[in-house]
């Protein structure tokens, strides 16, 4: 089976062909980060334009690298949802039309899905059951996977996203969007153990939320870094040594909350994906875990990390070869709660 994969969630245009017997075939992605750069942050109707713009031009490039003609693709998938509508909405109404005019199923993807099976587009890929940390730009989640569709949530950000912080943060360090690569790459000349911020919910278990001990709380830890710049100019150095510092803050945050999740599910599997799984001391932080611990972990390439077609394309896969079906009427659902998911 051939799945045509879209995703224009956000600011980057994601097309990719995979295939159940030989695999991904081909993958193209159009990143919009110099069209929001002036803006510090993305513009939803500019993204919006920009991906009817560079749309179909990348089906075309994709088709054409993997040599597949419109006859032999079996199914298109698209993300439905969570993201901007505007740009949602593009891709529903690229992927259904394309679906009808080639006469094939079609089925949105729930965002966060497609980054959750990222990591099984790599050899050696995680098989359910397992615990998951996604963790991106609008999600901070931990949640327990049974199956395909079968989620529940052990804890997710109260406030901010941790994404959210890494590009707040970077904001206020004038380092530009996306902030997560920026801070990543300034931290490289910093000293991490120059300033201590607070390391959100994590004194204790019995925190408040709604998942005890394994909700999160970003917006304390940007705050804290807009204190300690309040009255100081920036300079390279105190740059760096604030960016390594916040990472550090982070990373332990999110190290610390996969143990305890690892410790209520008992799995032997730690799957972690999105945006920020691209950030390097995030990921030596979690196998330094995973081997104290001893449970796998599984990332995504780096460049899957961040929002792809790949993904979509392989959980399009997985839906339409279990059967799922789509009447012709669509939607976008700028919100979605991963829990609503059909299980399979
Ligand atoms: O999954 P993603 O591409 O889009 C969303 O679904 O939101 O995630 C984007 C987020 C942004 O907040 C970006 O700053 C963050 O992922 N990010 C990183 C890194 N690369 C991207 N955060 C920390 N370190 C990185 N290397
Ligand atoms: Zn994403």
């Amino acid at each position: 089976m051939r799945v045509l994969g879209l995703e224009t969630s956000c600011d980057d245009t994601g097309v990719a062909l995979y295939d159940s017997e030989q695999g991904l075939l081909a993958h193209r992605l159009y990143s919009q980060t110099a069209l929001h750069l002036d803006y510090g942050g993305v513009v939803p109707e500019l993204a919006s334009r920009d991906h009817i713009r560079k749309a179909l031009p990348l089906i075309q490039a994709v088709m054409n690298e993997a040599d597949t003609r419109p006859e032999q693709v079996d199914g298109i998938a698209y993300t439905v949802g969570p993201g901007l509508a505007g740009a949602l909405l593009v891709g529903a109404a690229l992927g259904r039309s394309l679906a009808f005019a080639w006469n094939v199923p079609c089925v949105g993807i729930h965002h966060m899905e497609g980054h959750l099976l990222s990591p099984m587009l790599e050899p050696n890929p995680p098989t359910f059951p397992f615990t998951a940390l996604l963790v991106s730009g609008g999600h901070t989640l931990l949640a327990d996977i049974q199956a395909l569709g079968r989620y529940t949530i052990l804890g997710e950000s109260l406030d901010d996203a941790v994404g959210e912080a890494f590009d707040k943060t970077a904001k206020l360090l004038g380092l530009g969007y996306p902030g997560g690569p920026a801070i990543a790459q300034a931290a490289l000349q910093g000293n991490r153990q120059r300033f201590h911020f607070p390391r959100p919910m994590t004194e204790t278990r019995k925190t408040h939320g709604a998942h005890p001990g394994l909700d999160f709380s970003f917006s304390g830890l940007k705050t804290a870094v807009a204190t300690l710049i309040q009255n100081q100019p920036l300079n390279p150095q105190l740059i760096a040594d604030i960016a390594a510092s916040f990472e550090a803050a982070a990373v332990d945050v999110l190290a610390i909350k996969c143990e305890w999740a690892l410790q209520k599910t008992a799995a032997k599997k730690l799957v972690v994906a999105g945006g920020v799984s691209a950030n390097q001391q995030l990921r030596a932080r979690l196998q330094q875990l995973s081997q104290k611990i001893g449970v796998d972990v599984y990332f995504p390439r780096a460049q899957f990390s961040t929002d792809n077609g790949a993904m979509i394309a392989y959980a399009g896969y997985l839906r339409l070869a279990a059967g799922q079906h789509e009447p012709l009427q669509f939607s976008a659902r700028p919100r979605w709660d991963i829990q609503e998911l059909s299980a399979l």
